[in-house]
């Protein structure tokens, strides 16, 4: 059964390449030409660590093709995996109009049965939608199903996320949609958990807001460690020794950012709303979230004191590393807070500079550099707000001597206080003294 993968951006474009990787013939479509030309060429528009060379081998192999005619993708297809974007609406909901116009697209081509598999994110209840609009706009009475199949891929580990999934959480009301997609995953068969469409899309929701909150909470006990002279890895170390709870997501810093996690929790407080239900610890979980970047900023004004005509290295923009993914960065806030203050701004990041330049184009004011070095020159102070690998072995003795005053504001904690100080620096983290 061939499968069509509506949709190329970061989780629709990796699905594609993944599902061709596991044997099965796949067109990969979208709605934006530009980006089907490239991604037929073999290049990703995103950059994802393996992605360019899981598609250039697919791609090659035969049994990946990329088409920007959605009608004649779906057409061709038996299986229909939806990866259109479900960004935020101005209430906090998610916006749907995407989904909505794949599933018209979907009935309107309907020529045969079809299973169509909700990858998107998307509110509880979704599927409904679906097959009332499928309904709708079909012509005659062709059979389909609707199932859910929801992406946990991460961005920056992508590719092996989807090659080497930890579960694989199958919501289906069928018999014969759940034999389908147990066979596309097959090779995953005692990972996969068949569930009811319903639950599997409360499981995405559910997860990443149960992630957001546990940064959100370590970001929280950060304040208190602030206020005391408790240091917020000694507190999350111990606490993540406890099997229970775990160590991943206690990291203190600038909270969370990206496409995924703020709209999500987002959008479940709303279907709580909705439905009824007082999800008012999310709201909390936003709120922790959204003061971030507020409270690096009140620690550069406590170094710097006045920002105007100050020159400030920021290393790292994207919203977490290995990614060029900016949507929802704290470092959009951080930057043009600093702007608006005057103060003149030497930002690099190793991948993310491109995007960041459509939202801060080159200025006086904001300049973009080939390294954290060229950053540094001249700087009165060094901000880091994406934890790049490559800032841990940065030459900080060459830093210190480059820069105009030796001050260090770091959102990530990616230093040893006691080491960065010895070298002669101010240094400012998060949750420690
Ligand atoms: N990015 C992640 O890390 C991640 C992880 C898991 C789940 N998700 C979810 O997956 C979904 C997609 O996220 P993304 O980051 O890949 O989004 P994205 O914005 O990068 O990509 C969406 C793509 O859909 C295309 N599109 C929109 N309407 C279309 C239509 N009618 N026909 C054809 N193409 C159309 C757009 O042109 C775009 O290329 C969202 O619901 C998101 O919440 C994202």
């Amino acid at each position: 059964m061939k499968i069509a993968v509506i949709g190329t951006g970061y989780v629709g474009l990796v699905t594609a390449a993944g599902l061709a990787e596991f044997g099965h013939t796949v067109i990969g479509t979208d709605k934006d030409t530009a980006k089907i030309d490239l991604i037929s060429r073999g290049s990703s528009p995103i950059y994802e660590p393996e992605l360019d060379d899981l598609l250039k081998k697919n791609l090659a192999g035969g049994n990946l093709s990329f088409t920007s005619d959605v009608d004649a993708a779906i057409r061709e297809a038996g299986v229909i995996f939806v990866c259109v974007g479900t960004p935020q609406d101005e209430n906090g909901r998610a916006d749907m109009s995407q989904i909505e116009g794949v599933a018209r697209s979907i009935a309107r081509n309907l020529n045969g049965y079809k299973v169509v598999v909700e990858k998107s994110t998307v509110p509880v209840k979704t599927s409904e939608w679906i097959k009332r609009v499928i309904g709708l706009y079909r012509r005659g009475d062709t059979p389909f199903d609707v199932a859910s199949n929801p992406e946990f891929l991460r961005e920056g580990s992508a590719v092996p996320d989807f090659l080497e999934p930890d579960r694989l959480i199958v919501g289906v009301e069928s018999d014969r949609a759940r034999d389908i997609l147990v066979r596309i995953y097959e090779k995953f068969r005692d990972r996969v958990l068949v569930t009811s469409i319903d639950a599997a899309e409360l499981i995405k929701h559910a997860s990443n807001s149960f992630l957001a909150l546990k940064i959100s909470y370590i970001n929280m006990i950060a304040d208190l460690c602030e206020r005391t002279d408790a240091d917020v890895e000694q507190v999350a170390l111990g606490m993540g020794l406890d099997p229970r709870i775990g160590r991943q997501f206690l990291k203190a810093g600038l909270g969370y950012g990206g496409s995924c996690f703020p709209k999500d929790v987002r959008a479940l407080t709303k279907i709580g709303e909705d439905l009824g239900v007082d999800c008012g610890l999310l709201r909390e979980t936003d709120k922790v979230n959204q003061a971030r970047p507020g409270l690096f900023l009140d620690k550069v004004k406590k170094a710097l004191w006045i920002l105007k005509g100050k020159r400030i290295a920021v290393l790292g923009l994207a919203f977490k590393p290995e990614t060029d993914d900016i949507r929802e960065a704290s470092s959009i806030r951080i930057v043009r807070e600093l702007e608006r203050e005057g103060a003149r701004l030497r930002l690099y990041d190793p991948k993310a500079a491109g995007n960041m330049k459509e939202v801060f184009p080159p200025s006086a004011a904001v300049s973009y550099c080939k390294d954290p070095y060229e950053a540094a020159e001249e700087a009165n102070a060094l901000l880091v707000v994406t934890e790049w690998e490559e800032f841990r072995s940065l030459d900080l003795a060459r830093l210190r001597e480059l820069m105009a005053n030796p001050i260090i504001v770091d959102g990530r904690n990616m230093f040893d206080p006691a080491a960065v100080r010895r070298l002669g620096f101010e240094y400012y983290s998060v949750g420690r003294k």
